[in-house]
C-alpha cells in the first residue's frame, strides 16, 4: 500500500479486517521499526474523531504526531495548475505539499467537498498525492470518507450473525445540505465485503453510479428496513441536483417503529449527528446502537493504516 485514498489501494480486504482485530486487541504492540517516524494530519475542515482518533492511533504507534489546521494556521492554498496567483491566495499546492512530504514521513488530509461542479474531480487529494513525497491519506474528501468506513466494516464484523448480514443504508433528513463522501464509501466498502446492502432514500438522491455499483435501492424506507441486521442511517445531498436539498421529509428520520420492522439490528451512524431529525433519542440511546463503539473503532482504522503505510 503506497497511499490509502480510497478502497481501491487495499488489495485484501480480508487480510486488512484480519490486521485491525490484532490492533484492537493489541493496540500498544508494536512490531518492526517505525518508532520516530513522523505524521501530519493536515484538516481544512473542522473535525472531532477524525482529528482525535488519528492522533491516539499515531500515539498508540509511538509515532511523532503534528497537527495543522490548514484553515487557520498556514497560508491559502491555491491547487489549479497555472494559476496567476494575484489574489488571495499565497502558496500553491505544488510547493506546500512537497515541502510537508519532507517533514513528515506520512501525511492525512481533511478537504471536504464544497458542493460546487469540481467535487468529483478531488482536488485537493489528487494534488497532493501528486506532488508530496510522503504516502497520502484520506480523512475525508469531496467524494470519500474510507477510515470511516473501514471502521464501519470492523463494528459490523464484530456484530454480524451470518456471513452476508442484510444492511440498509437509509438516507435521512438534515437542515443543512451534506457531502456524499460517507455514503459513498460506505456503499463501496460493505458490497466489497460481501453484505447484502440496501440503499434507501427518496428519489432523486441516487447516489454516483460507481458508488452505488450493485446495491438494491429501495424508495420505501419501510420496506427497506424488513429483516434488516443493521440499519446505518445518514443524510446527503443530491448528487443528480449536486449539492441540493430536495427532500425535508422528517418522516425518513430513524424511529423505534422502524426500528421494530427490523431483524432486531443494530443501529449505526459516523457521528455528529442531528438527534430526533436524523434518529430518534429513543434510538440512538438503546441497546442497540452502536455509534460509540463505532467512533471508537475509527481509532482501529486508522492505526491499522498508519502501520501499514509506516511499516
Ligand atoms: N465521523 C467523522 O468523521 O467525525 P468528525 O467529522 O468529527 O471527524
Amino acid at each position: 500500500m503506497k497511499q490509502f485514498f480510497s478502497i481501491d489501494d487495499v488489495s485484501d480486504l480480508k487480510q486488512l479486517l484480519e490486521e485491525a482485530k490484532v490492533v484492537k486487541e493489541n493496540p500498544f504492540e508494536l512490531k518492526g521499526n517505525i518508532r520516530n517516524k513522523s505524521i501530519c494530519l493536515l484538516f481544512l475542515n473542522p473535525s472531532l474523531r477524525t482529528r482525535l482518533s488519528s492522533q491516539r492511533a499515531a500515539q498508540n504507534l509511538r509515532v511523532n504526531v503534528t497537527i495543522f489546521d490548514v484553515g487557520s494556521g498556514g497560508w491559502q492554498l491555491e491547487f489549479t495548475d497555472g494559476a496567476i496567483m494575484n489574489s488571495d491566495k499565497a502558496e500553491h499546492v505544488k510547493e506546500a505539499a512537497a515541502v510537508i512530504g519532507t517533514y513528515f514521513d506520512l501525511i492525512a488530509i481533511r478537504a471536504f467537498a464544497k458542493l460546487e461542479d469540481k467535487d468529483y474531480q478531488e482536488q485537493v487529494l489528487s494534488q497532493f498525492m501528486k506532488h508530496c513525497p510522503a504516502p497520502v491519506v484520506n480523512l475525508e474528501s469531496s467524494t470519500r470518507h474510507p477510515l470511516q468506513a473501514f471502521a464501519d466494516l470492523v463494528t459490523i464484523e464484530a456484530y454480524k450473525k451470518t456471513k452476508k448480514p442484510k444492511v440498509v443504508l437509509t438516507w435521512a433528513p438534515h437542515p443543512r445540505a451534506l457531502p456524499q463522501a460517507v455514503a459513498n464509501s460506505f456503499s463501496l466498502w460493505t458490497q466489497a465485503a460481501g453484505y447484502d446492502l440496501t440503499i434507501a432514500h427518496p428519489e432523486g438522491y441516487e447516489l454516483a453510479p460507481e458508488f452505488s455499483g450493485n446495491a438494491k435501492v429501495e424508495y420505501d424506507q419501510r420496506k427497506a428496513f424488513e429483516e434488516a441486521d443493521f440499519i446505518y442511517a445518514k443524510n446527503w445531498s443530491s448528487y443528480s441536483n449536486y449539492g441540493e436539498i430536495l427532500c425535508k421529509d422528517s418522516n425518513w428520520m430513524v424511529s423505534e417503529d422502524k426500528m421494530k420492522l427490523t431483524n432486531n439490528a443494530k443501529f449505526m451512524h459516523c457521528l455528529p449527528v442531528r438527534r430526533n431529525v436524523v434518529v430518534s433519542d429513543a434510538v440512538i440511546d438503546s441497546k442497540d446502537s452502536l455509534v460509540v463503539e463505532q467512533a471508537e473503532n475509527r481509532i482501529v482504522s486508522a492505526q491499522t493504516i498508519f502501520k501499514r503505510l509506516l511499516s
